[in-house]
């Protein structure tokens, strides 16, 4: 049993803030579980464009949401019970997730399924909205911030080493094409909540901003 069990803790940002690898070293080291909110919207989004669905509100959208389950299970993600999980990291769900995560009733189908995972031993939960939509109640909400620049330079290094062939320059368009979407959706866009506290990762290193969020988290624990 730890002492921060119960807390529930919300990690906002763009694209390439360092948020999931973030959110994952401090679940270790709290014993804490952490919910990639990015993979559900990825999920769906694999699946319905796999399907040929529009991303655009309407009938078929709303025919097909009806009849989606999505669930989650350690460390991966099923549609109608098929697991999804390897596939939705690809440049092929990138091009094409915020355009469906823009959706308000696409968004709506997901809020519950978040907000059950915060059970009696808390949540780290990284996302877009979750200090502003999903979690406004949680004990201490973090915005990640770095400049373009950064997180397309972190993002290019990750996709070579994956093996995959882009110059720095398509995935610093990629980056602004996405924070464009993300921002200026009328739904919940990205947008640090009132209350949050923002922390840019320009020039420092993972460690380093796992060593911030712990001292913050202590402290918010204290108080
Ligand atoms: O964090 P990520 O790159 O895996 O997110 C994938 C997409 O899903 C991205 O376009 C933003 C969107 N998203 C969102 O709108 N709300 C969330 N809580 C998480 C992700």
């Amino acid at each position: 049993m730890t002492s921060f069990m119960g807390m529930l803790i919300t990690i906002d940002g763009p694209a390439g803030s360092g948020k999931s690898t973030v959110s994952r070293k401090l679940s270790e080291k709290l014993g804490i579980p952490f919910l990639d909110t990015g993979a559900l919207y990825r999920a769906l989004a694999f699946f319905l464009h796999r399907k040929n669905v529009p991303s655009m509100e309407g009938p078929v959208l709303d025919a097909e949401l009806a009849a989606v389950t999505v669930k989650l299970k350690t460390s991966a993600v099923l549609v109608n019970g098929e697991d999804v999980t390897q596939f939705i990291r690809s440049p092929r769900v990138d091009a094409v997730v915020s355009a469906y995560a823009a959706l308000p009733s696409l968004r709506r189908k997901l809020l519950d399924l978040q907000r059950d995972q915060a059970g009696e031993l808390g949540l780290i939960a990284d996302g877009r909205d979750m200090g502003t939509v999903v979690f406004p109640w949680a004990t201490l909400k973090i915005f990640l911030t770095a400049s373009q620049e950064e997180r397309a330079l972190r993002r290019w290094k990750e996709l070579r080493e994956r093996g995959e062939s882009c110059t720095l320059e398509e995935v610093l368009e990629e980056v602004r094409r996405r924070d464009r979407i993300d921002s200026e959706r009328e739904v919940a866009p990205l947008r640090a909540a009132p209350d949050a506290v923002i922390l840019d990762t320009d020039g420092l290193s993972i460690e380093e901003v796992v060593q911030r969020l712990l001292d913050m988290i202590a402290a918010r624990r204290n108080t």
